[in-house]
């Protein structure tokens, strides 16, 4: 399914052209440019006005450092899985119990994505190299870590949802691309070390962000959606 055209500069445009970017170039993104999205996404509404949101920006030496050290530890768990029970998320981002229907688009997500890659369930290290370009940013310029005070509720959760997602598609605005990102939250421990976080912060999620890389066949994946009619009820 290719997006409905629309009009550049229109936010239907950013709607349907915001995807999860898995390749970027490495063209840079100015700071004053990076600001003003994040000055943008911090227009988002959130309930009284509470504003829950930390932005740590990743980019040159920061990034690659925290690449560098995330990668090695990711290498070193495939070789000892033990080495992953000290590393645990941040947060419960995902159910310890899935269901159907969930369980199934997720799956359906996950080899979509590794079979357009050429990658089956048997090929383990094609397999632990492509997820572990999360960790490489997708070799995208910035990395985004984006954290919430332990104090705050659930609800803080729904505020910044609204935040990611003006931030996204702020960045379409401007021709640029992201890909949110809970694979980080495994290793929140290390993001804490290096974004130097207080005690009292929670890393939310991360976020890749730069210029996509229309060449690269991990971008030609497209996500498919449950019709608006299985969603909605009309009561
Ligand atoms: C909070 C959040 C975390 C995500 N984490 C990851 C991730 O760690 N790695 C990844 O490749 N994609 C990640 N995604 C992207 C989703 O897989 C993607 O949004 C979904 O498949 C729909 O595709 P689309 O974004 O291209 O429309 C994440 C998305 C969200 C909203």
């Amino acid at each position: 399914m290719s997006p409905p055209k629309f009009e550049l500069g229109t936010l239907d445009h950013a709607v349907y052209t915001r995807k999860s970017v898995r390749a970027f170039t490495n063209q840079p993104v100015p700071r004053e440019v990076l600001k003003s999205l994040i000055e943008s996404a911090c227009r988002a509404p959130s309930g009284t006005n509470t504003q829950p949101w930390r932005v740590y920006v990743l980019e040159g030496a920061a990034r690659d450092n925290l690449v560098d050290e995330v990668c090695k530890i990711h290498d070193a768990m495939a070789k000892d899985p033990e080495l992953a029970k000290q590393y645990t998320d941040s947060y419960d981002y995902y159910p310890e119990k899935w269901i159907s229907p969930f369980i199934d688009r997720r799956r359906q997500n996950g080899w979509g994505l590794y079979g357009l890659l050429g990658i089956d369930k048997t090929q383990k290290d094609k397999m632990h190299a492509q997820q572990q370009r999360n960790f490489r940013f997708f070799d995208a310029p910035v990395g985004l870590m984006f954290t919430l005070n332990t104090a705050m509720g659930r609800g803080s959760l729904l505020d910044y949802g609204m935040f990611l997602q003006t931030l996204m598609l702020a960045a379409r605005g401007v021709g640029l691309s992201t890909c949110p990102q809970a694979a980080w939250l495994a290793f929140s421990k290390i993001v804490h070390q290096h974004i130097k976080a207080g005690p009292d912060e929670m890393l939310v999620c991360a976020m890749c962000l730069g210029y996509e890389d229309t060449d690269a066949l991990v971008n030609t994946f497209e996500t498919p959606r449950e019709s608006v009619d299985s969603v909605l009820t009309w009561v």
